[in-house]
C-alpha cells in the first residue's frame, strides 16, 4: 500500500520536534561519546572496520565527522547576485544551513586532548552550532532509535572489550574509561535538557490548551546533578500559587501531573526510559557485567 507523501512526512516532523527540545543539551555529550567510540573500536577493532559512522571512513577528523553525523536546520532560500533562487543540477533549491560549516572554526578539536574534559569540549561544540540532532543511521550505518542505539552501543564495547583483550591490550589504556564516565553526564543532560522541556511545553500547554494566562509558576529547589544544576517546576506549589484564577480548578489533576505525562511520552522509549537506560549501561560497564 502506498501512503500519500505527506501523511508520512507529518508524524515524522513531529518526532523530530520533539527529540530536537531533549536532546539539545545531551546531544553535544552524545556527539563526543561517539567520537571517543569510534576511536575505542579502531582501537580494538582495527582500522578498516568504521563501526561508528561508517560514512566517515579512513582518516576521518572531528570535523568530518560532525558534518558526516548531525543535521543542520534549513534556512532561507539562496539567492544569487540577481536575487534569483540558486538551485541544484537537478533544479531543487539550495537553502542556507544552520549552522553553516563553511563559516565556522574547527582549530579547536584538532588538539584531541580536548574531548577528555567532556565540559571544555561542550563548550567548544556550541561555538561551532551543533543543533544537537543526529541524521538518525548516521551513528551506526542503519536508522535507529534510542533503544537500539543504546543496545549497539554495548555490543560494540563488548566486541571491542573482546578484542583488546585478545590481543593483550590494558583496558586502562584505552577510551574505555572515558566512555564509561560519559553515560552518566549524557543521562544528567537528558535530564537537565528535559527539565527545559516540561517548562517550555508547560508554558505552551497553559497558554493554548487551558487558556490560563500569567501563571506563576513555582521552581522546586536546584537540583545538582554534576556537571549540571537545574530546576524543575514545583507543579503542586504552581497550583497552589494560582489557585484563585477563575476556571483553574478544572485543570488540577492535569497541572499536578503534568511532569509524569512528560516523562512516559516519547519517541522509541520516554524521558524516563532513556535516562535509565544510559544509567543501567553505566553499572554494567562500572561492574564489569555482562
Ligand atoms: C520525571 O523525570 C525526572 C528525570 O528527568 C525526575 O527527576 C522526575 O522526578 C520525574 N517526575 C515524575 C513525576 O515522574
Amino acid at each position: 500500500m502506498r501512503l500519500p507523501v505527506l501523511l508520512l512526512l507529518w508524524p515524522l516532523a513531529l518526532l523530530c520536534l520533539s527529540g530536537a527540545l531533549a536532546n539539545k543539551h545531551s546531544g553535544k555529550y552524545e556527539l563526543i561519546l561517539y567520537w571517543r567510540l569510534r576511536q575505542f573500536t579502531i582501537q580494538g577493532l582495527g582500522e578498516g572496520t568504521n563501526i561508528v559512522a561508517p560514512k566517515c571512513p579512513g582518516d576521518c577528523t572531528f570535523e568530518d565527522f560532525i558534518k558526516t553525523v548531525t543535521q543542520t536546520e534549513k534556512g532561507q532560500k539562496l539567492l544569487d547576485s540577481k536575487g534569483k533562487p540558486i538551485k541544484t543540477a537537478d533544479g531543487k533549491p539550495l537553502f542556507e544551513r544552520f549552522p553553516d560549516w563553511t563559516k565556522m572554526d574547527f582549530t579547536p578539536f584538532k588538539t584531541d586532548e580536548l574531548f577528555s574534559d567532556p565540559e571544555a569540549a561542550a563548550k567548544e561544540i556550541d561555538k561551532v552550532g551543533f543543533t544537537g540532532q543526529f541524521i538518525r543511521d548516521s551513528q551506526f550505518g542503519a536508522e535507529m532509535t534510542f533503544d537500539q542505539l543504546i543496545v549497539k552501543i554495548e555490543e560494540v564495547i563488548d566486541d571491542t572489550k573482546k578484542a583488546l583483550a585478545k590481543d593483550g591490550i590494558d583496558l586502562k589504556k584505552t577510551y574505555f574509561k572515558e566512555i564509561t564516565d560519559l553515560l552518566p553526564i549524557i543521562a544528567n543532560a537528558r535530564r537537565k535538557g528535559g527539565a527545559a522541556s516540561v517548562l517550555q511545553k508547560f508554558k505552551n500547554w497553559a497558554a493554548k490548551t487551558a487558556k490560563l494566562e500569567n501563571l506563576r509558576i513555582v521552581m522546586k529547589p536546584p537540583i545538582s546533578r554534576p556537571p549540571f544544576v537545574y530546576e524543575q517546576i514545583d507543579f503542586e506549589a504552581t497550583y497552589n500559587a494560582n489557585s484563585q484564577k477563575v476556571g483553574i480548578q478544572a485543570w488540577k489533576e492535569q497541572i499536578e501531573k503534568f511532569a509524569g505525562t512528560f516523562n512516559s511520552s516519547g519517541q522509541g522509549l520516554s524521558h524516563a526510559e532513556v535516562v535509565r537506560s544510559l544509567e543501567d549501561l553505566h553499572r554494567k560497564l562500572v561492574n564489569g557485567c555482562k
